[in-house]
């Protein structure tokens, strides 16, 4: 009997990196799984290993900023799995620039995937967990949603919303017994960062083209970047019973970055 036997739950952007890591061992100690991801191929491609190693899992398309995909994406979750037990709001980006330099459209983009899509993620998901009276929705945030770093101003303000959702959520949604937590990863070995390392280096934030990593990371007390295995056992315990009394929360599962 796995430790989320039965349930069905959806972990938006899990076509890849930390995403990816939930969906397979949720479905590896039993859950039903919808693997959401903007990028359809990645997501076939996770439900193909994930149904090699003998789990249940269903790829989702969608990108959770535009209210009908998700609608449609969620549907075709709950007609397969029959339910929807918890949501993981997880699909996020980064696209750093110098403070004086960052552009409505770059404040915009942000803000709309990691803020906007939380919130239409949550509305849509606890219309399914209202009724049963029961749910879980787990958002990602992160270190920069506890405090700010240079070149990363519209991702800061969109992490600090994730605690804000996440907090008016677990008030508003109290009344039907549905839960909602987050977590705050430091610094995670994940695609996300073959992006910004360039990225920090062409702003003149880093020292090579692959160095912002560890060069970021370079305070963690574990001495090292995270896996996205290293978060597994902390999603497996907020997907299951084991967490049914905690709600509002944010867990820093930092590896020891940032100490508040
Ligand atoms: N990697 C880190 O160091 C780190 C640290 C703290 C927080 N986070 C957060 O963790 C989450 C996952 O990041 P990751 O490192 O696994 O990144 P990743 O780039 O490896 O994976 C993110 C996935 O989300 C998908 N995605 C992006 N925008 C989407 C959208 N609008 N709709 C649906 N899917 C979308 C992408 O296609 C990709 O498959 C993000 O919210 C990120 O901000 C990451």
């Amino acid at each position: 009997m796995g430790r989320v036997s039965g349930k069905a739950i959806i972990v938006t952007g899990s076509g890849s990196g930390i995403g990816k890591g939930f969906v397979k061992i949720l479905a590896a100690e039993g859950a039903k799984v919808g693997v959401m991801d903007l990028n359809r191929s990645a997501a076939d491609a996770v439900v193909a290993e994930i149904a090699a190693s003998g789990g249940q899992a269903i790829a989702l398309t969608g990108d959770v900023s535009k209210r009908d995909q998700v609608q449609a994406a969620f549907k075709t979750f709950v007609e397969w799995a029959g339910r929807l037990d918890v949501l993981f709001n997880n699909a996020g980006f980064n696209k750093p620039m110098p403070l004086l330099e960052v552009t409505e459209e770059n404040w915009n983009a942000i803000m709309n995937v990691n803020g906007l899509g939380v919130l239409i993620c949550t509305q849509e998901g606890a219309k399914y967990m209202i009724p049963n009276k029961s749910g879980k929705i787990i958002n990602t945030a992160s270190i920069a949603g506890r405090q700010g770093y240079p070149a990363f101003t519209p991702y800061c303000a969109s992490k600090f919303a994730v605690n804000a959702i996440t907090q008016a959520t677990a008030r508003e949604l109290a009344k039907y017994d549905i839960t909602c937590n987050s977590f705050a990863p430091g610094v995670v070995d994940t695609p996300l960062w073959t992006a910004l390392n360039q990225d920090l280096f062409d702003i003149g934030e880093a020292k090579e083209p692959d160095s912002a990593m560890n060069e970021f990371g370079a305070g963690i007390l574990k001495g090292r970047a995270a896996l996205p295995e290293d978060l597994q056992g902390m999603a497996l315990f907020l997907a299951s019973k084991d967490s049914d009394y905690m709600t509002g929360q944010t867990i820093m599962i930092d590896g020891g970055m940032v100490l508040v």
